[in-house]
């Protein structure tokens, strides 16, 4: 285990942490129990001198020499085991004794004595050979005066034997536990982390080729899980657009390679024979054609690039959209009229001009690429209708207020023809780069599937949407909406 890793360090803290309490509790239930167990000596060895002391009507309420033993069991019925026993005068001599003291005397300083002329009691933890001793000084007093002081001693053996078994016990199991929480935090960590591990594995094994690899999703709901589906995410997000990059490469190369092959085929069937001048102008005129082409594909990719990283820039100022889009009716009749196509203008707002914030250029190159498929796809003798007119948001958008509080409005243009329609399916694909329903009928037209995209790009880069109703051999339908153009309020 590394020791910079999570585990280690999780590991650690768990340890530490039942350590400190373990310790701690160990330390309190020793002190505790000690206390307890002292005390419970010191109490006998008061009740029993208390009871010596009150004793008058015997030899033991005066002073005197001899064994004790007798004179207890006599008038008290006393036979104190364990117990030593002696009685001094209130100068300090020694005069009855128990039996078993033999011929040891229980120590008594001078402090203790001196507490005992005083009339208190003290009490003392003395060793005598190996044998710990808890020993009781108590004056008796009699008419204001300590007649003799009486001394009881009881062993601590047992005492400390309970403690010292108990420090062993806490000894042994207090570190046991902790090598066993050790163990145990490790294999937790390791199960907890199991995951981060396989995300790393999975992570260092990801290239380009194998983004199609997911990690396990977890059965359980934790922020492990959520970093897995994270995960996840991001590596479909990847692949969705490597996919997108290497469709888009695979896509530009075919588009620029079919008008080049066709340039190829002309010259070289060109070039098996001299031909007349007029052969020549043909097959150059034809030339032409698809170079332009090529020319286009490779102006808007270019576009479309400069787009992606933000190098286009939008020239943002007051643009009168109705003058725009008469200008390009205008502009395209004639070429309509050639497929006898009519081209006319609805303004529902009677006529009112509807300007917006934008870059004109960019919104005559929405409207031209707009129109210029409303003419490509509508069969001959067809109509297509552009409605201009203002709106108001609806009541679920009323929140999109403009800055100064005035209820936003947006300009709303439907560009719509008679033309082939387009099916659901292909709606949904026709912003993408590239797409075009029937390749060989939209090539035939010169398209090559960018002007959608180009549109798309300029309709969101103005805060706009953009959007297509259509049914299929009925006509189409493209509403753009974009911001109307507030003055600021004088
Ligand atoms: N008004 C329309 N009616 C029917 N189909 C349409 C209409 N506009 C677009 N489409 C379909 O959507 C496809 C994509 O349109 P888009 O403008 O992006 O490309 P294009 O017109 O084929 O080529 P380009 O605009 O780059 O010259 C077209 O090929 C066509 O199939
Ligand atoms: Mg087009």
């Amino acid at each position: 285990m590394h020791f910079l890793s999570i585990r280690f360090k999780l590991t650690l803290w768990y340890v530490l942490i039942l350590g400190i309490l373990l310790i701690s509790f160990s330390t309190l239930l020793y002190f505790t129990l000690s206390n307890s167990l002292h005390r419970d000596v010191d109490n006998k060895l008061r009740s029993l001198a208390e009871l010596i002391a009150a004793e008058s009507s015997s030899p033991l309420s005066k002073f005197g020499f001899g064994s004790i033993d007798q004179a207890l069991e006599l008038s008290l019925d006393l036979k104190p085991i364990g117990k030593f026993i002696q009685v001094l005068d209130e100068s300090g001599r020694v005069g009855r004794r128990s039996e078993n003291l033999k011929n040891v005397q229980l120590p008594v300083s001078l402090q203790t004595l001196k507490n005992a002329t005083q009339g208190i009691v003290t009490f003392e933890t003395h060793r005598i050979g190996n044998l710990p001793l808890r020993i009781i000084t108590y004056p008796v007093k009699e008419n204001h005066h300590i007649t003799r002081i009486i001394q009881i001693a009881s062993s601590l053996e047992d005492v400390e034997e309970a403690l010292n078994k108990l420090f062993l016990i806490l000894l042994i199991t207090v570190p046991s536990a902790l090598v066993v929480a050790s163990l145990g935090g490790q294999f937790l960590a390791r199960k907890a982390l199991k995951p981060v591990d396989q995300i790393t594995h999975t992570a260092r094994v990801i290239t380009t080729k194998n983004l199609n690899q997911r990690i396990e999703p977890l059965k359980v709901k934790d922020e492990i899980s959520r970093l897995v589906d994270t995960f996840n995410d991001m590596i479909s997000r990847l692949d969705q657009s490597f996919n997108q990059i290497k469709q888009f490469t695979a896509d530009a190369s075919h588009e620029l390679k079919t008008p080049l092959t066709i340039l190829k085929g002309e010259v070289e069937v060109a070039l098996r024979k001299v031909r007349s001048p007029s052969e020549y102008i043909q097959v150059l005129e034809s030339n032409l054609e698809e170079i332009n082409r090529m020319s286009k594909i490779v102006d808007d990719l270019l576009w479309l690039s400069k787009a992606d990283i933000g190098e286009i820039k939008l020239q943002r100022e007051e643009v009168n959209l109705t003058a725009i889009i008469q200008e390009l009716v205008d502009q395209m009749s004639l070429i309509a009229q050639s497929k006898r196509i009519q081209i006319q203008t609805i303004h529902p707002n009677g006529g009112e001009e509807i300007r917006i914030y934008g870059d004109a250029l960019r919104m005559r190159e929405l409207f031209l690429n707009l129109i210029d498929n409303g003419i490509k796809y509508t069969e001959e003798g067809g109509e297509i209708t552009i409605h201009l007119q203002k709106e108001r948001m609806l009541s679920n958008q009323e929140g999109r207020n403009s800055s100064d509080g005035r209820k936003a409005e947006f300009a709303k243009v439907i560009i719509s023809d008679t033309g082939i329609g387009i099916s659901k399916e292909d709606q949904k694909k026709i912003f993408d780069r590239f797409y075009r329903v029937d390749k060989a009928r939209s090539r035939g037209q010169g398209g090559s599937g960018l002007g959608l995209s180009i549109c798309k790009w300029i309709v969101e880069a103005h805060q706009g949407e953009i959007e297509v109703e259509s049914e299929p051999g009925k006509g189409s339908s493209f509403i753009v909406k974009l911001p109307l153009y507030n003055p600021p309020l004088t």
